[in-house]
């Protein structure tokens, strides 16, 4: 189970507890909400009702020190320790398509915008046919199952279904993002070649195509596009702490040139190049890349 650092499990108790809230609330808020977030992108009702309820809940914890979001230009303080990054619910365009959506997390132990060494944990709840949760810290990475339970703290359960999870070692399946006349030569050469030799699951929504490479095994990529050179996925609130799940499990991340956890930030909405999958196939995509 966990490492026994308190506030981490205070941070995924309090994510774990807000997702059947968040669930319920989707249904009335699939319409746009009219503004716009920091990266320029129009925000959905369900998008706010997320990042209030999340807020709430991650600035109580005693030990969580700022509360940080896609949907918030700045940090919230929180007093004193970890800064909380949050992408209150991922793949909100698949809300109008009922598709898998889901909220990232990462625990930075360092202000931001801070490195993705900086990560003490991270991981996403998936709102797919089930509730799960990942959960990546200093021991591992674990996959729960979260349930509302009367009978529990905060309502719901958290029960782990597998623990000290590592990348299949025989890749099976891809998901690039992007649109495939707007990917640079280098990259489309490198996707034909991984599209003849693995299966395409690619759904729109960063944590659901993640947790098929997580169950699966293969490559995930918002890769750098002819008009988007740094791509689409911020670092603070997606590269990271998809990068550190990955890489707990034995897998690997890329920006296109070294690991996305090496990645210096220069603002708190940077957007970054994801790359993530097996090392192999990570290996294969730089040296694709390399030049460009
Ligand atoms: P968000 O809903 O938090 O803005 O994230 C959407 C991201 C990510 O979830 C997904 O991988 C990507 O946008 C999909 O982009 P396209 O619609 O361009 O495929
Ligand atoms: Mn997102
Ligand atoms: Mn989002």
């Amino acid at each position: 189970m966990a490492d026994g650092d308190p506030v981490v499990e205070a941070v995924f108790d309090a994510v774990a507890a807000t997702a059947p809230a968040i669930r319920d609330a989707l249904p009335g808020r699939r319409v746009a909400d009219g503004a716009e977030n920091p990266s320029g992108e129009t925000v959905l009702a369900g998008d706010l009702y997320a990042d209030e309820l999340l807020a709430d809940a991650l600035t109580a914890i005693d030990g969580v020190g700022a509360y940080v979001s896609e949907e918030r230009p700045e940090a919230t303080d929180a007093g004193e320790g970890y800064s909380v990054a949050i992408d209150p619910l991922d793949g909100s365009s698949n809300l109008r398509s009922n598709n898998a959506m889901g909220t990232v997390v990462g625990v930075y132990d360092a202000p931001l915008p801070a490195t993705g060494r900086d990560l003490v944990a991270a991981g996403y709840t998936l709102y797919g046919p089930i509730t799960t949760m990942i959960v990546a810290d200093a021991s591992g990475v674990r996959e729960e199952v979260v349930e509302r339970d009367p009978d529990a703290d905060g309502g719901v359960s958290r029960s782990v279904v597998a623990e000290d999870l590592t990348l299949p070692d025989d890749p099976t399946v891809y998901g690039f993002g992007g649109r495939v006349p707007d990917w640079t030569d280098p990259f489309r050469a490198y996707a034909r070649e991984v599209e003849s030799e693995l299966k395409l699951r690619y759904g729109g929504s960063m944590v659901g195509d993640v947790n098929q490479v997580v169950t699966y095994g293969g490559v995930f990529a918002y890769p750098a596009l002819t008009d988007a050179p740094e791509g689409k996925l911020r670092l603070s609130f997606e590269g990271n702490p998809i990068a550190y799940v990955i890489e707990r499990m034995g897998g690997a991340s890329s920006d296109g040139s070294g690991s996305i956890l090496d990645v210096e930030p220069t603002g708190l909405h940077d957007r970054v190049p994801v790359y993530v999958g097996n090392e192999a196939l990570i290996e294969r995509l730089e040296d694709a890349v390399a030049d460009d």
